[in-house]
């Protein structure tokens, strides 16, 4: 096998086949702008979204008006955060430790607006408690944010817990389902959420296309816009809308919903061998997150003793993730990590491998296979 082996499917996913099948009249004869309400050409593209909207409001038991489509999660994550914020005479929000910087860093920009964060800890585990989250909650709290599915070691939050217990004190609950999408059902109504983030890329759509859900009912949510200017999107997102990519979300969509139930028991199957031959190389190998409320195709491991820079470099037939932010020269251990208890050195000697729908079991046999040569020759060395 001479190619790289894709084992990265958290950070993105290639685009389905089917996916492109659907967006290439979008692309071509349909190419009007859906805003231009004097002709056939902008009527074909405005059906085309409506089509979509209605699909995708439909697998997420939501209603039509209720979805904004944006440029990903973190246009969506920033608007419900901040356009939350910016519509309410409250001045604290709530989130964890270990939402992704679309999050975090979205409310921490309101610091400097005077709204106070706390950011709720979570367990060992990497498991919020509800009750942590009551605990957190004051008087002037205006939002709620906690993700559904964690992206780097890919536990499941209790989401509907937090959001009836938030809403017992009148508070609206964000979630960040950007990788729930395809791994778990993703509803808003049992989900019981008030704003929901998506984004298409993560479940084999395209990239730079995503989506807000936001409650327009008992009673209606009411966000400030981040950006101005046509007033698409009911006003909340001006910007030409990008029909082929929500044409591929919704079609994206429909395929992860289907494929749920089938997906989650094959790649758990080929989760737990890659588990299995990766503790028998490493005996003192540590699983982050619990192996028990996790998505079935994320494996996040620590190798202490290894940098995991360093074990990366030299697997370069194998594409996975060094669970740090090497965004900056200097890599910093994952804030994820440390926020489960584990030290800078156990952080920084995580892997994470994410597999997905064209993840084989050749692939697993033949990467566990690499893994296994590469720290042989540490060993060695
Ligand atoms: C949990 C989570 N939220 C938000 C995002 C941001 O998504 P995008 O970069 O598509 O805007 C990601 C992507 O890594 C993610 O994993």
């Amino acid at each position: 096998m001479n190619r790289v082996i894709y084992m990265d499917y958290n950070a993105t996913t290639p685009v389905d086949p089917a996916v492109v099948e659907a967006m290439l009249p979008a692309l071509s004869q349909h190419f009007g702008n859906p805003s231009s309400r004097t002709h056939a050409y902008g009527w074909a593209a405005a059906q085309l979204v409506d089509q979509a909207r209605s699909t995708v409001a439909q697998l997420l038991g939501a209603n039509p008006e209720e979805l904004v489509f944006t440029s990903g999660a973190t246009e969506a994550n920033n608007l419900a955060i901040k356009g939350l914020a910016f519509s309410s005479k409250r001045r604290h929000l709530v989130t964890t430790a270990i939402e992704h910087p679309a999050v975090l860093d979205a409310c921490e920009s309101l610091k400097r607006h005077g709204f106070q964060v706390t950011r709720v800890a979570v367990g060992r585990d990497g498991v919020v408690d509800p009750a942590e989250v009551g605990r957190a909650l004051t008087d002037d709290t205006l939002l709620v944010s906690v993700m559904l599915v964690n992206n780097e070691i890919g536990t499941i939050q209790p989401v509907a817990e937090v959001a009836r217990l938030c809403h017992q004190r009148g508070v609206p609950v964000h979630c960040d389902a950007t990788q729930g999408v395809g791994k778990v059902p993703v509803s808003v109504q049992q989900l019981e959420v008030d704003l929901l983030s998506l984004s298409a890329h993560k479940f084999y759509g395209p990239k730079g296309v995503g989506l807000l859900y936001v409650r327009r009912q008992h009673p209606p949510l009411r966000l400030e816009p981040l950006l101005h200017g046509g007033g698409q999107e009911q006003g909340l997102r001006s910007g030409t809308l990008n029909v082929p990519g929500i044409v591929g979300m919704a079609k994206a969509l429909e395929l992860a919903v289907g494929l749920l139930a089938e997906e989650t028991a094959r790649l758990a199957t080929l989760r737990d061998r890659l588990r299995q031959r990766l503790f028998a190389a490493y005996p003192g190998l540590v699983e982050n997150g619990d192996p028990r409320r996790r998505v079935a195709n994320t494996l996040n491991v620590s190798f202490p003793g290894l940098d995991s820079g360093a074990l990366v470099a030299s697997l370069p037939r194998l594409a996975v993730s060094p669970a740090s932010a090497c965004a900056s020269a200097k890599p910093k251990p994952s804030h994820v990590l440390l926020a489960l208890g584990r030290s800078s050195a156990e952080a920084n000697s995580a892997l994470r491998f994410s597999l997905g729908r064209f993840t084989t079991e050749e692939e697993v046999e033949a990467a566990a296979a690499m893994v296994e040569e590469a720290l042989a020759k540490w060993r060695k060395l």
